[in-house]
């Protein structure tokens, strides 16, 4: 059975978690799309990992791990990411990581025009994680940009790179920003290219031998739906497709090759950086950080929190072919009095159930909310479904329902043991 799993919000819906629980059954675990933006927790046994690039298989001793061509991987910080997971007990071999010789390279400059780009956005500005994301997938697709394979060939890479600081120094000269030295660049990205060398393959094969030989393949997706580049809250979104699609591209698999698709959302809605958020909530928010929720993995900023809002999990589900959903930070409304629940948005009079692609229809965009009652208990200690309370099986009923995809897992903690599986509907 191969799995993708999905965002279906605008990331951080816990999908670490959910990653890390049917890793215990995946044999690889693939990354296909975004970079060293993404930040996902795993707790397990008490420990706390942190990963940003790294799939979430590599806490475990048995698993191969890839990073898929669809990556942006920033060298210097896969290294300084390899380095804390060793420095936490965790080995990571040339045979556990494989790093896909055709993910595109994160330069150094990369991070600082992205920083640039955001300034010169002024109010505008999209909330990046300044990790060069944008201006590394913009590369990508302009093909000027560097592949891992590339930076095999030292001579031509150097070339690259020196090329594209000189570039890079052009537009950072404009905002009066630090420039940078090619030779000085070319030293820290080789330094950490050393690391990663034994790790860099063609991947492609590796992954369809994987699964013509019956191998159980897990694709963990990175950030959400709502910031895909296509699907999201444009142009508020990342640079990749953060959808199921993604999982394909930024592999080799074929779709053919996928059984499952897992949908991860939050049992209400967060997210950073800036844009639409139709169902926030101050309220709800102060509430959650109140509780030391919601903040966030890679840059520790606050999350903004709101309600459900089944009008983008519904238009998540149908463009991501979700076959079960896992609601996570369930246990994060346990003490709620009232929920509500968004299941159409009313723009000028007229009530809509999917979202628009108008940008200028998120203003205009007014929730319309069903209350739920709050279960008002703890539900933490809950070791299977069946024990969660009779109102918060209500409402993951009710949410399954506005979406049209099944429960699969429900989420009441951070530790892979509150990971609760829903029985098959
Ligand atoms: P970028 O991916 O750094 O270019 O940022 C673009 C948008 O995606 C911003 O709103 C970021 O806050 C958001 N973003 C990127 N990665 C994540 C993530 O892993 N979780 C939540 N939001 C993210």
């Amino acid at each position: 059975m191969n799995t993708i799993i999905t965002g279906l919000q605008w990331g951080d819906e816990g999908k670490g978690k959910i990653v890390d629980y049917l890793t215990e059954t995946a044999d690889v675990v693939i990354r296909g799309q975004g970079g060293n933006n993404a930040g996902h927790t795993v707790i397990t046994g008490g420990t706390k990992y942190v990963l940003h690039l790294l799939p979430s298989g590599i806490i475990w001793d048995s698993k191969i791990n890839v990073i898929g061509n669809g990556v942006v991987v920033d060298p210097v910080g896969l290294v300084t990411e390899i380095e804390r997971i060793e420095g936490q007990g965790i080995s990571i071999t040339p045979d556990k990581l494989l790093i896909s010789d055709r993910a595109h390279v994160v330069l150094p400059c990369h991070k600082e025009l992205d920083a640039a780009r955001e300034a010169a956005l002024g109010e505008q500005k999209i909330g990046t994680t300044k990790r060069g994301i944008g201006p590394t997938y913009a590369d990508k697709i302009n093909r000027c940009g560097l592949r891992m394979a590339d930076l095999l060939n030292r001579e031509f890479a150097c070339a690259q790179i020196t090329r594209r600081v000189a570039e890079a120094n052009e537009v950072l000269a404009k905002f009066d920003l630090t420039l940078f030295d090619a030779d000085q660049v070319i030293d820290e990205v080789y330094t950490a290219f050393e690391r990663l060398r034994p790790h860099i393959t063609n991947t492609i094969p590796v992954l369809h031998e994987a699964w013509k030989s019956g191998k159980t393949l897990l694709f963990e997706g990175a950030q959400g739906t709502l910031l895909d580049i296509d699907f999201g809250t444009y142009p508020f979104v990342t640079s990749s497709n953060t959808t199921a699609g993604g999982s394909c591209t930024g592999t080799g698999l074929p779709p053919t090759a996928i059984d499952a698709v897992v949908g991860v959302c939050k049992a209400y809605t967060t997210r950073v950086g800036s844009g639409p958020f139709p169902t926030g909530d101050e309220g709800l928010s102060d509430y959650l950080h109140g509780l030391g929720r919601e903040f966030g993995a890679t840059t520790g900023r606050p999350r903004g929190c709101g309600w459900l809002d089944t009008v983008l999990l519904r238009f998540a589900c149908m463009v991501n072919g979700v076959t079960g959903l896992a609601v996570t930070n369930v246990d994060g409304l346990d003490a709620y009095e009232t929920l509500q629940i968004c299941t159409a948005y009313d723009i000028d009079g007229t009530l809509h159930t999917l979202p628009l692609a108008d940008r200028s229809a998120w203003d205009r965009a007014v929730p319309v909310y069903e209350s739920l009652p709050g279960w008002k208990c703890d539900t933490t200690a809950c070791t299977s479904y069946e024990q969660l309370p009779e109102r918060a099986k209500s409402y993951l009923a009710r949410l399954a329902e506005l979406c049209g995809a099944p429960i699969a897992f429900v989420g009441v903690g951070p530790d892979r043991i509150q990971t609760l599986v829903a029985p098959q509907a």
